[in-house]
């Protein structure tokens, strides 16, 4: 099961930078941030887009202090720092705002690829940024908000799963809703107990970051509460989006910031 999850949620990443091809699966038809709409980077202005430099948009970020990034583990393994550019500042992946290389990667040493457990990484850019009307570093959740609790998930993951070829280059968003681990993996929705305590899940009908938004924001009060991590496709029923939940990852973040800085 574990092994089926993180194949079929996560893969599409390599798929579209040419590195691991996929047969196409009938859990992933429905595209990017699924029933969301058009925003812009100055209501979002913590969202960074990670590149492969000369490619295309991989995976989505969070900008937490002048010169590091936030985002999942399964966007940065197997890969080199030399590999990536992070946009900022733009509402467009591909234009605007400022881009700028990253110089360290790292990765939380207990991520698992088949459980998906603590899928968060760290980007540390060449260059400080400093905040703007577009730019801003977000702060990071102590605690999990409860169930029910609004949420607001941001990216420019793709349109559709592999039938479907082109991101929406305008910023997308969605509100959803929390749903704690616990209940996460009772018997209200469908995973069960594949959903661990280092994860937080959101749900709402319909409505769910997709392939691509990997590693973007999940928001509530105003305070980074998940990364983007896996699902079961994409906003289906009973499916919730899972996150890695950040108060709980919390700890790792600061500390490996500040070892990062030498
Ligand atoms: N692993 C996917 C990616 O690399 C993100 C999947 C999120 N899926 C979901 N249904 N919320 O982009």
């Amino acid at each position: 099961m574990h092994r089926v999850v993180a194949l079929l949620v996560c893969l599409v990443v390599g798929a579209r930078a040419g590195t691991v091809s996929v047969a196409p699966n009938r859990y992933e038809r429905e595209g990017r941030i699924v029933g969301g709409e058009d925003t812009t980077i100055r209501a979002h202005p913590y969202q960074v887009s990670l590149q492969k430099k000369g490619g295309s948009h991989m995976c989505g970020g969070s900008l937490i202090s002048h010169n590091i990034v936030v985002t999942a583990a399964h966007c940065l393994q197997g890969y080199k720092a030399s590999t990536f550019w992070v946009r900022l500042g733009s509402t467009l992946y591909n234009e605007g705002g400022v881009r700028i290389a990253a110089e360290k990667i790292i990765y939380h040493e207990k991520y698992d690829h088949q459980t998906m457990q603590f899928d968060v990484g760290l980007i540390k850019l060449t260059e400080s940024v400093l905040e703007t009307e577009d730019i801003r570093y977000i702060e990071l959740a102590r605690t999990t908000p409860e169930t029910g609790t609004p949420a607001v998930v941001t990216g420019w993951g793709s349109k559709c799963h592999l039938w479907c070829m082109s991101l929406p280059k305008v910023l997308q968003a969605v509100t959803v809703y929390i749903v704690d681990w616990m209940k996460c993996a009772s018997d209200a929705y469908k995973y069960g107990d594949i959903v661990k305590d280092t994860m937080v899940c959101a749900y709402e009908k319909k409505k769910d970051a997709c392939q691509g938004d990997s590693g973007g924001p999940l928001v509530a009060n105003d305070q980074l509460v998940g990364i983007v991590s896996w699902g079961y496709g994409c906003a289906s029923d009973l499916m919730p989006g899972v996150y890695a939940d950040v108060p709980t990852l919390r700890d790792w973040i600061i500390e490996t910031s500040k070892a990062l800085q030498n």
